[in-house]
This record gives structure tokens, C-alpha cells and sequence, in this order.
């Protein structure tokens, strides 16, 4: 008995898409996609299609004995109910987005790079996909596809596929979460043999230099755990505003420009979008209480490439980094949310995305790895992507598998059913950190300290080890409110938030006004928040950067800020 999928009206146990043909026309001037999409399925007896939908105007349904349009629900969206002829094995659904659809973010052209042209990406992940196209939007459904794009002059349009002439093509079966389309003033650059880069022109330079190193990330984890399945591995950078790090779109990962810092100090976020292409869409997670098992399978690869690419160093300060930040995070989460498996009925499955699915899963998979030996972790992981490659799977057959092919004294149901970290977790250390905790310390006693070698990294480590940071002693010596590096330049803003550091707030203004990436601005205005002066601060601020941010960002920080009409 497969496990039903909350986040979903569609009934895959009745009828089951297997192929999307999708034709999008994209019209900038009213910010609507005009779309045809054609599902295919096994013929069927079944009286009734149920599609997951989205704020859509719904034109026409071909071959189809009627259809009608259920109610609205503010999570779920709207169920599309296609009735069906005997032995139908097609239907073809004629619809337009709506302007705010929750999947698109549609840029005028001074939000870009280049000021000329407009931009427009989609963001599927969890349940937006039903927001630009009608599907069974659930991650336990897999579709192969074929799209057509059609774009006004002067734009390139890209697809999270492979390009075959006039179309993209995509013949590995995806869940609806990693459908991916953009178009905008994109140039591209061949990084090597399977990978290369788009950017808008101004960026691409700086974006190939930052990305050098991904085709010997690619070689690493293929090394590890097995050919990598998809073909090319491109990346797409966009603007400031997307809402996140990065999406592991197939063929095609999107990414923040927060991570061109010049010395490709931050591309842990590549390793991680990469790793996605076996952990997430090579073994998808079923549904979205499974989530863990997309992204703590990926923290944990990431870790594992950043190793082998840079050094061991580098791989335990990222884990002690991310293990403080679990901690952090941890502690103003509900405990029911502390755990790997969420209960997400009557939520949004946006809601699950704290730090515990990555950071509490990764630690998970490096406790096992401690417990049996990395050899045997590593072949277990390797049977595990070949056992399960292209199906979308539950936290229990996971369990199952583990218990059959790996048994180890790790109690995996406490880890995985129950809040906080066990007791014998395999505790992440790192001796750099510790000398940057000495250094810390004398410049608390008002030493000077030497700073010039120091990775973003180590920077990171001492800011948060301050106790009572002198912010004027700080940005006298380091310039912080000048830093280039958005990792910095935000742990420093949020410091300058919480001991009210006036200079810096023209900055955190200017940063809040261009990026919208939800990690950086959700923590950010959740701090000013926090006092009287701040909100008004906050609310000012927000209400003129609320245009330009993502419809996702917009929902979180909504429920923060307050919306504004
Ligand atoms: N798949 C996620 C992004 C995501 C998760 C989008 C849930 C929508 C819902 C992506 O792989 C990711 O984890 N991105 C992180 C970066 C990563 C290095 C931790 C991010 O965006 O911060
Ligand atoms: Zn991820």
C-alpha cells in the first residue's frame, strides 16, 4: 500500500501520468503564461482525471467529457476534475497562469543584471509546479516530457532538460517538484566536458571563474556512488531575487548570485545541488513528511564532495558551521518540528524546511557512517541509488532497506521519529575553529589579531563566537559593512540588528532592497522584528522591497512583516 500524499488531490493508485507534451507562450506585457500541456497515461476505465491546480483559468480540456474546477484551498490549491471517456489514455488542458502565480516570478528589466530585458523562472518546489502547469503534483509521480518554449525577441529560454533542436526533451522520469523553465538575457559558458554555466552577460565571467572547479565535483561523487545519470550538468545563475540558494533542477541547477564571492568560497552550494542529482532526483522522497531523505542524503554528499575537492579542513568547518546552526535553529522550533519525519497535515510543506531535515539527516548518515566504517557506508550508499534509482520512496521503505542490507546499533526510530539529536551523534570538530576561538577571545580582550589569511569560513566561526561584539571596534579594523561576501555581510547585518549599529543599516537596506534570498531575509527582518524601532524600520523597508521579492518569499515574510496593501 503506497503512502498517500496529503500536498495532493491526484489518485496516482487510479490513474498514473507517465508523459507531459507542454507548449508555454510567455507573455511579459501581462505577466501570463499562456499554456497547452497534453498528460498521457495508461488507457483507463477510470470515470474521472484528478489534476492539482493553482490559481489557473482553465480554457478548454481536449478529449475529455467535461471538466469543472473544485474548490479552493489556501494550501492545496484547486482540484481540476477531467471526466473520461472509456479507454482514454490522453487529455490536452488549455489554461493561463494568473499574475501571481505562487511557482512564477515574472522581473521587469531593472530587477536584472543588464537593465534591458525581463526575466522569468520558475520554482516548483514543494507544490508550485500546480501553479504553471495542472499535474498530479505529488513527488510519488514521475513524468518524462517533451516543451516547447515561446519567447518574445531579444530573451533565451531554458528548460531543466536536454536540448534537442526547437524543444527540450526530458527522458529520465521526474517528480513534478523538478520541472524548471527561465528565460531571460542569458549567455552561456562551457565549464568542461558535461557542465557549463548561463548568466545574464554581465555575470558570466565572474560566474565561470566561481564554478572552475564542477566538473571535478562531478568526477568525485561518480567516484563515490556511481555514474552520474543525467547527461549535461549545467547551472543557471539568476537574479537577486530567487528565493533560494539553490534548486536542484535536472540537467539544470538554478542558483542565487549570493554565491559569486570571487574565491569560490561558497560553492558548498554547488556540491550540494549537484549531490541532488543521486540524492532527491535520482531516490525522490515520496512525499513531503520524507523530505529528510532528499536533503540530509544531500548535506551529507555535499560534505563528502567538499571533502574530496578541498581537503578535509574545509569539510570540518562547513559540518561545525552547520551543526551550531542545527542548534541554534533547534532550540525556537517546536518539538514536534525537531523531528526527521514531520506530520504535515493541514500545512504547508514550505513550513518543513527548517535546518533539521538537512543538518539533523546529514548527522544521521554520519553517525551511521561511524558506527559500520566509511567502506561499507559508502558501498550501502551506492546499492542504495542503483536499488531505489528513479522511484520516489517513504522514510520506511528507507528504514527497511537499511535494516536489511546495513543493520547497525544506531536507534534510528529515535532519530527519525522523535525531537532533538540522540546521545552518541557523530559530533562534527574542527581544529582551524578552535584557533579561531583562541583568536576570538584575545580580540574580546581588546588584542589585535591577525586576519589576513582567513577563509570565509573562519570568518563566519568568529563572528559568531563573539560574545559581546564592539561593532565600531569591528568594522573599524575589518570594514564588515563593506564585506563583498553575502555570507559575511549577513551574519554582520544581523549582528548590527541585534546591537543596533546605526551605520550598517543604510547597507542591510540596500541589501535587503536586491536579494531576496529567504535564508538571508527571513532571519533578518524576523530580528528587527523584535523592538519597536525595528519594526518600523522593518515595515518601511519591506513595503518598498515587497514588489521585487519571489511570491514564496513574500508568503514567509508576510506572516513576519505583515502584509501590506
Ligand atoms: N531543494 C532545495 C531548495 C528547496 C527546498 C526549495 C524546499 C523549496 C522547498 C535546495 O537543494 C536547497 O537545499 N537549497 C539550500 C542550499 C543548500 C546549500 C542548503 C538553500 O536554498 O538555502
Ligand atoms: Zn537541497
Amino acid at each position: 500500500m503506497e503512502a498517500m500524499d496529503v500536498h495532493s488531490c491526484a489518485r496516482p493508485d487510479l490513474i498514473r501520468v507517465r508523459h507531459l507534451e507542454l507548449e508555454f507562450d510567455l507573455r511579459f506585457d501581462r505577466k501570463i503564461l499562456d499554456g497547452v500541456v497534453t498528460l498521457h497515461f495508461d488507457a483507463t476505465d477510470q470515470p474521472e482525471l484528478a489534476l492539482d491546480t493553482r490559481d489557473l483559468v482553465i480554457h478548454s480540456v481536449e478529449n475529455a467529457a467535461g471538466f469543472e474546477l473544485g474548490a479552493r484551498d489556501p494550501i492545496l490549491g484547486t482540484p481540476l476534475k477531467i471526466g473520461l471517456d472509456k479507454g482514454c489514455s490522453w487529455v490536452r488542458v488549455h489554461y493561463s497562469t494568473s499574475p501571481g502565480a505562487s511557482g512564477l516570478q515574472w522581473l521587469d528589466a531593472p530587477q536584472t543584471a543588464g537593465k534591458q530585458h525581463p526575466f522569468l523562472y520558475t520554482q516548483s518546489q514543494a507544490i508550485h509546479a500546480r501553479s504553471w502547469i495542472p499535474l498530479q503534483d505529488t513527488p510519488a509521480v514521475r513524468v518524462t516530457f517533451r516543451g516547447r518554449v515561446r519567447t518574445p525577441p531579444g530573451l533565451y529560454a531554458v528548460m531543466a532538460a536536454e536540448r534537442a533542436g526547437e524543444h527540450f526533451r526530458m527522458e529520465r522520469p521526474v517528480p513534478s517538484y523538478l520541472i524548471a523553465m527561465a528565460a531571460g538575457a542569458l549567455e552561456f559558458r562551457t565549464l568542461g566536458e558535461r557542465a557549463g554555466v548561463f548568466a545574464e552577460p554581465a555575470l558570466i565571467d565572474v560566474a565561470a571563474r566561481e564554478f572552475a572547479d564542477t566538473e571535478a565535483m562531478i568526477r568525485a561523487v561518480e567516484e563515490m556512488y556511481g555514474p552520474y545519470r543525467w547527461g549535461r550538468y549545467d547551472l543557471l545563475v539568476l537574479p537577486p531575487s530567487f528565493p533560494f540558494g539553490g534548486m536542484e533542477n535536472p540537467c539544470l541547477t538554478f542558483a542565487t548570485p549570493t554565491i559569486l564571492a570571487g574565491d569560490k568560497s561558497l560553492v558548498a552550494l554547488v556540491a550540494h545541488e549537484l549531490a541532488h542529482s543521486w540524492s532527491g532526483n535520482l531516490v525522490t522522497n515520496a512525499t513531503w513528511s520524507d523530505f529528510w531523505l532528499n536533503e540530509g542524503f544531500t548535506v551529507y554528499l555535499e560534505r563528502r564532495i567538499l571533502e574530496k575537492v578541498y581537503g578535509r579542513e574545509r569539510e570540518e568547518m562547513e559540518a561545525v558551521l552547520g551543526r551550531r546552526e542545527l542548534d541554534r535553529e533547534m532550540s525556537s522550533l517546536p518539538e514536534s518540528d525537531r523531528v526527521l519525519h514531520l506530520e504535515l497535515r493541514g500545512r504547508d510543506p514550505d513550513d518543513g524546511c527548517t535546518l533539521v531535515p538537512y543538518e539533523k539527516g546529514a548527522l544521521l548518515l554520519r553517525t551511521i557512517e561511524r558506527e559500520v566504517g566509511r567502506n561499507r557506508f559508502d558501498a550501502f550508499l551506492r546499492g542504495y541509488f542503483d536499488h531505489f534509482a528513479f522511484q520516489s520512496i517513504t522514510t520506511s521503505d528507507f528504514l527497511e532497506y537499511l535494516r536489511r542490507e546495513l543493520p547497525t546499533r544506531v536507534p534510528l526510530e529515535e532519530w527519525i521519529f522523535r525531537p532533538g539529536v540522540p546521545a552518541g551523534a557523530a559530533e562534527p570538530e574542527s581544529d582551524a575553529f578552535r584557533k579561531v576561538e583562541e583568536q576570538s577571545v584575545c580580540w574580546e580582550q581588546g588584542g589585535s589579531i591577525q586576519t589576513n589569511t582567513w577563509s570565509t569560513q573562519l570568518w563566519l566561526h568568529f563572528l559568531r563566537t563573539l560574545q559581546m561584539p564592539d561593532m565600531a571596534r569591528l568594522d573599524r579594523e575589518f570594514h564588515l559593512t563593506e564585506s563583498r561576501n553575502s555570507e559575511i555581510l549577513f551574519q554582520w547585518l544581523l549582528m548590527a540588528v541585534r546591537g543596533v549599529y546605526e551605520p550598517a543599516f543604510p547597507r542591510m537596506e540596500e541589501f535587503l532592497m536586491t536579494v531576496g534570498r529567504r535564508k538571508f531575509v527571513k532571519p533578518l527582518y524576523s530580528e528587527l522584528m523584535k523592538t519597536p524601532e525595528g519594526q518600523e524600520r522593518a515595515r518601511r523597508i519591506y513595503a518598498r522591497a515587497r514588489p521585487g521579492y519571489h511570491p514564496i518569499a513574500q508568503t514567509t515574510l508576510d506572516a513576519i512583516v505583515g502584509s501590506q496593501p
